[in-house]
């Protein structure tokens, strides 16, 4: 990559390409369980902007500039009371929009209030995670379809974790199935509470050159990695990447949830990572919640009161009391664990003019092309493609026979995220 590739991919504060492209689209701000009415605001940072959440009486949500508009005290410490945020400082108050309620400390006559305008950013509050939209008003597109979106409340659980690195450094775990075979490795595989009876934990354990294939589509990748399985059939993984920074993750054949990250640049070198689970045609289980909210699958163990991660680079990603190993990756027994360890062990933006990239890197590059492109583009006055129903796709982790002449095509329907399209995969 050249060094204006890597400056283009890596910045995303406003102004920059890449930030002006990722706010062309919807992004997860907060979860809503962060947010009570009349309780307390919260403090968030988004592409580089410093932001306040809060929820007002009536159970609206607002994301505000973290700074007040009169001299610029933090609204962290507002009164979030009375259908409004009211600034500690001097009492200038502030609705969900940013518009100016009151300025008890100036003559009404003046009416100065009318010409303040907090900077607020529009919020949708949908099973469990908190939405913004952060670009230009007359450009927000639709509130994109992503099947967790669209499913029952109770179909989902959602999840954030901070992450000390790169947006791109994360996504592209996910979008890399190669590493399963050595980050992961079987035994990791098979002690994942979500793998079920079917071989694919060997599948995968077997054949460590798996051949990746892309195919463009309207809203992003759609991607397999093709595994040999038995004399009849490949085992094949397929999930997508969708603009600008949302991937679905292939679990393991059966009736497991399907799994969803979206990396959302906090700032330049540092992420929080929202993970989705959800069932297209049923709520999840006591047993599947258990184990997400104890650290399997796309979730991770929480410090308490935190989004950080209780196993983290300070106690080298394991539990404090894990007994001694002769090397640090033997202490990392967890999925989430490895990928947050290596990703993280990268640095918090690695010069990417200083890679090697190979075969089974081929998704990352067309993933980082397209968002280059994207950019690119939207610089010379070119709408990115935002069409809402682009994002009604789901992974699939299935076996087709090894004649299949199109593996695109024969998973078109059950990949296209309608509850009647749903199929055990096998
Ligand atoms: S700084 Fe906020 S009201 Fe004065
Ligand atoms: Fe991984």
């Amino acid at each position: 990559m050249r060094r204006d590739e890597h400056e283009l991919l890596s910045r995303t504060g406003p102004g920059t390409p890449m930030g002006n492209l990722l706010r062309r689209y919807w992004i997860p701000a907060l979860l809503s369980r962060e947010l009570e009415a009349d309780g307390a605001p919260v403090r968030v940072r988004l592409l580089s902007e410093n932001l306040i959440g809060f929820r007002d009486s009536n159970g609206r949500v607002g994301l505000l500039g973290e700074h007040c508009s009169h001299r610029g005290a933090s609204l962290y410490y507002g009164k979030n009371m009375n259908g409004g945020l009211s600034c500690w400082y001097h009492g200038w108050k502030y609705d969900v929009d940013g518009k100016c309620l009151d300025q008890p400390n100036e003559p009404p006559q003046t009416r100065f209030c009318d010409r303040i305008q907090q900077k607020a950013y529009p919020c949708v509050d949908r099973n469990g995670v908190i939405w913004t939209y952060m670009g230009p008003p007359d450009k927000k597109p639709d509130f994109p379809e992503f099947e967790w979106n669209l499913v029952p409340e109770s179909h989902v659980y959602a999840s954030k974790r901070y992450q000390d690195c790169h947006w791109t450094q994360g996504m592209e775990g996910d979008l890399d199935s190669s590493h399963l075979n050595f980050l992961h490795g079987t035994e990791t595989i098979n002690a994942s509470p979500s793998h079920g009876k079917y071989e694919s934990g060997k599948w995968m354990a077997d054949d460590p050159n798996p051949k990746i294939e892309v195919v463009q589509v309207p809203g992003g990748i759609l991607h397999s990695a093709r595994r040999d399985a038995d004399p009849a059939n490949h085992y094949w993984r397929i999930g997508e990447w969708m603009l600008p920074c949302f991937t679905t993750i292939p679990g393991f054949p059966g009736d497991a949830p399907f799994g969803g990250h979206a990396w959302v640049p906090s700032d330049d070198d540092k992420t929080w990572c929202f993970a989705f689970s959800w069932h297209p045609v049923r709520p999840l289980k006591d047993t599947e919640l258990k184990n997400m909210l104890t650290g399997w699958g796309m979730h991770s163990l929480l410090t308490p009161g935190t989004f950080t991660a209780a196993h983290n680079k300070s106690n080298g990603y394991a539990p404090a009391d894990y007994p001694p190993v002769k090397q640090p990756w033997q202490r990392i027994k967890i999925f989430q664990d490895q990928d947050t360890a290596i990703t993280e062990s990268m640095g918090a933006r690695f010069d990417r003019t200083r890679e090697s990239l190979g075969s089974t890197d081929g998704l990352i590059m067309h993933t980082r092309r397209r968002l280059m492109a994207t950019a690119r583009a939207l610089e010379e006055g070119k709408d990115p493609p935002t069409d809402k129903r682009n994002y009604r796709m789901r992974p699939l982790s299935c076996l087709l026979p090894r004649d299949t002449p199109d593996w695109a095509k024969a998973v078109a329907d059950t990949i296209d995220a309608r509850p009647e399209t749903y199929q055990l995969s096998v």
